[in-house]
C-alpha cells in the first residue's frame, strides 16, 4: 500500500510520514497492525472534538442517509445550512451575521478578498509577513512567505506586506487599501500572538481610512484558544471573519462571515459574484452544526486553557527555550532545528504524533483534539520529555 501510495497519489514532500492508517477514534489513530497513536496533531488543527466524535458522526450518518448535494450554493433550503449559519450568528457580534458556506479555509479567503474589492471598490491588499492563508492563486498572494511563492508569479497584484504587532507599519494602511487580511494569531510564523492592543489599532487605522479588517481564524477558531473565536481575546471584531479547519471536526470546509449589508454585494454587479458547486453541502453542513452545538454545550472550551497550563507545567527541559501560542495551538520552541525534527521522528517511532510548523523550523507543534485528556496529555508530555532526554548532540 505505502508503494501505491507513494506512486498512485500526488505528493507534496520527498519524505511523507506514510502512517498506514486503519481508524481513529478520541485522541488516537490507530496503523493497519491497531497499534493506537497518540495525537497531538488534531489533523493539523482539524479534528476538535477528536476523531469520530459520537455526535458528529451521527449528524454526518443522518444526513448522508436524507439528501445529500441537491444543488449549487446559494439556491435551495436547506435546513442543516440554515440551522449552521443561524446558530453561529447568535454566538458572534452583532455585524458578523451571514455567512457564505465554501469547501476549504483556501477558498473561504479567495470569498473574503473578493468581498473586500467589491465592497470598498478598491483593489489593494495589506497583509503581514510570515502569514500563511491558504494555496490558491488569490491567498497565496497576500501569504508572507516568499520561498513558497517565487516559483508561482505572477501571483495577484497590489498586496503590500506589514510586519505583524508593528504598529508603525500602520501608516502603510491608506485610502487606497481595500482590506487588511490577518490571521489573529500567527500560525505557520510560530503561533505568534498580537500584543496587547496591536489588533485594535489596525481596526482603528482601517475604520480611519475606510478599509475593511479580514480575520483568518481558519486555525485558532471553534474554541482552540480558549473562547470561540481568539478575536474575542483581543477587543477586536473584523468586518470579515473567515473560518475553516476545526468548524467541521474532521470534516472539509470553510467560511466567511460579514454582515449583511456587506454580504449582499455578491448577489449583484455582478450577480453570481462567488458561486461554488458544493459550499453549504448538507452533509458538511450537518458535521459543522453537531460541532457547535458541542462546543456551545460543554465545558470544552473553558477547560482548553486549563490544558495549556498542564502541558506547560509538563514541559520542562533546558532545551525547550519557549513555549508561544494559546488554549491548544501551542509551539515548542526548542534550541534549534536539528532538535525539532529528533523530537518529531523520535515521538512518531513511540507512537506520539508530533508535527512540524510551516516556516518555524524550530516549533513542534501542538494542536491535539480539544477533548483530549489530562491523563493523555501527560503521557505524550513523557514522551515529548524522554526525546528531548535521548538527543544527542
Ligand atoms: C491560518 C490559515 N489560513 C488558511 C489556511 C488554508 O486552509 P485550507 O488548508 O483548508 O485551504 C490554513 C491552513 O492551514 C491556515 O492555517
Amino acid at each position: 500500500m505505502k508503494k501505491d501510495f507513494l506512486h498512485y497519489q500526488a505528493q507534496t514532500s520527498p519524505h511523507p510520514l506514510t502512517l498506514q492508517v486503519s481508524r481513529a477514534s478520541g485522541s488516537y489513530i490507530y496503523d493497519q497492525d491497531n497499534n493506537a497513536h497518540l495525537d497531538f496533531v488534531a489533523g493539523v488543527s482539524a479534528c476538535t472534538l477528536g476523531h469520530c466524535h459520537p455526535k458528529v458522526v451521527a449528524a454526518v450518518t443522518k444526513q448522508a442517509s436524507e439528501y445529500m448535494h441537491v444543488m449549487v450554493y446559494g439556491e435551495y433550503v436547506q435546513e442543516p445550512a440554515v440551522a449552521y449559519t443561524k446558530l453561529l450568528a447568535s454566538l458572534l457580534p452583532s455585524n458578523l451575521e451571514t455567512t457564505y458556506l465554501v469547501n476549504s479555509g483556501t477558498e473561504a479567503i479567495e470569498g473574503a478578498l473578493k468581498l473586500a474589492k467589491r465592497a470598498t471598490g478598491r483593489h489593494k491588499i495589506v497583509a503581514a509577513r510570515n502569514s500563511y492563508h491558504g494555496n490558491t492563486m488569490g491567498s497565496m498572494s497576500v501569504s508572507g512567505a516568499e520561498s513558497q511563492k517565487s516559483a508561482f508569479r505572477p501571483l495577484v497584484p497590489g498586496t503590500t506586506f506589514i510586519s505583524f504587532n508593528s504598529e508603525k507599519d500602520l501608516a502603510k494602511i491608506t485610502t487606497e487599501t481595500a482590506a487588511v487580511i490577518l490571521e489573529t494569531i500567527q500560525g505557520g510564523a510560530g503561533f505568534i500572538v498580537p500584543k496587547n492592543t496591536y489588533l485594535q489599532k489596525v481596526k482603528a487605522r482601517c475604520t480611519e481610512v475606510g478599509a475593511l479588517l479580514i480575520l483568518d481564524e481558519i486555525q485558532p477558531g471553534f474554541g482552540r484558544t480558549g473562547k470561540l473565536f481568539a478575536f474575542e481575546h483581543y477587543n477586536c471584531t473584523p468586518d470579515i471573519l473567515v473560518i475553516g479547519k476545526g468548524m467541521a471536526s474532521g470534516m472539509p470546509v470553510g467560511a466567511f462571515v460579514a454582515s449583511n449589508e456587506l454580504m449582499k454585494n455578491l448577489q449583484t454587479q455582478p450577480k453570481l459574484g462567488h458561486i461554488t458547486t458544493f459550499g453549504g453541502n448538507p452533509v458538511i453542513a450537518a458535521a459543522s452544526l453537531a460541532t457547535l452545538q458541542e462546543l456551545t454545550t460543554s465545558n470544552i472550551i473553558n477547560d482548553t486553557l486549563e490544558k495549556e497550563k498542564l502541558f506547560k507545567k509538563l514541559l520542562k527541559h533546558e532545551y525547550i527555550k519557549e513555549i508561544r501560542g494559546k488554549g491548544l495551538m501551542l509551539a515548542v520552541m526548542l534550541a534549534n532545528a536539528d532538535i525539532t525534527n529528533h523530537v518529531v521522528m523520535h515521538c512518531a517511532k513511540n507512537r506520539l504524533i508530533l508535527f512540524w510548523l510551516l516556516f518555524e523550523p524550530k516549533a513542534v507543534r501542538i494542536s491535539p483534539p480539544l477533548t483530549i485528556s489530562n491523563q493523555e496529555i501527560t503521557l505524550g508530555c513523557k514522551l515529548i520529555i524522554e526525546a528531548l532526554n535521548s538527543y544527542k548532540k
